[in-house]
């Protein structure tokens, strides 16, 4: 079985919109190993909605967990991590400490647009390239400026940005036009790395492996490998990822443009 890496799953209790308790954590947490999740991100937001998440008390948390997991044999290991969401002072938050990078290994960092914003990530890159730090883009999907612009995701992804999306949204796209996309971001490589965005047993299950399957259909195992384990767990261990260039399929972007 192909060891599974969840780069977006929200598992630190009480700390934002995700599992309200440690019971509800280490749940969803055993249901994750179940279906082949090895590693995962011990996430939290962290933003001006959530000014108590420090970096110091996601990395506790998470170690709690970590301890929790060990203590019931689930054999899952997790990564501390901030989903960061993108402000004018990241940079200068991130220099003083105040963000949690993936796994806290300050080499990626986990961001997501403000509500209702997108913005231009390429300053903020270019600002931590000194540093060694590259963008992880959460639920790139979400973004139309994104996904049915090929041309700037390349030039994101050109810069050091990896894309990541999100595994319900391969497996259950809300409608045709978001399937096609999707289905184009795969087959053309703009796609790096899987997340669940998991919050609950519930709502919003921390469920990956059915995307895992959706790019095993439209991209083959190796790259479907590579995407929801390699990548995956390189950049929870804090590793440098090297991405091929994205290919954009040219006649479903020609479809897209003047339909058919
Ligand atoms: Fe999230």
């Amino acid at each position: 079985m192909t060891p599974l890496a969840d780069t977006h799953v929200h598992l630190l209790a009480g700390l934002d919109d995700g599992p309200p308790t440690a019971d509800e954590a280490l749940a969803m947490c055993r249901a994750m190993a179940a279906e082949g999740v090895r590693h995962a991100t011990a996430l939290a937001h962290q933003n001006a909605g959530y000014p108590a998440n420090t970096a110091a008390r996601l990395r506790a948390a998470a170690a709690h967990l970590a301890g929790e997991l060990a203590a019931h044999n689930v054999p899952l290991t997790v990564y501390p991590t901030g989903e960061v969401m993108l402000s004018p002072t990241t940079f200068e938050d991130w220099r003083s400490g105040a963000l949690l990078s993936v796994g806290g290994h300050d080499q990626w960092l986990l961001v997501e647009m403000p509500h209702a914003l997108f913005l231009d990530v390429l300053p903020l890159v270019d600002a931590l390239r000194p540093h060694g730090v590259r963008l992880v883009i959460a639920h790139a999907e979400r973004y139309p400026e994104l996904l049915h612009d090929p041309a700037r995701t390349e030039r994101w992804i050109a810069a050091g940005c990896l894309i990541q999306v999100t595994a319900s949204a391969l497996a259950d796209p809300w409608d045709h036009g978001m399937e096609r996309a999707l289905r184009d971001w795969v087959a053309g490589g703009f796609v790096h790395v899987l997340g669940s965005d998991g919050h609950g047993t519930a709502f919003r299950p921390p469920e990956l492996a059915p995307g895992f399957e959706r790019l095993v259909k439209w991209a083959g195992r190796p790259a479907a490998e590579r995407i929801a384990s390699l990548w995956g767990v390189s950049v929870l261990q804090g590793l440098p990822v090297q991405v091929p260039p994205p290919k954009p399929p040219p006649r479903s972007w020609f479809t897209r443009l003047f339909g058919g």
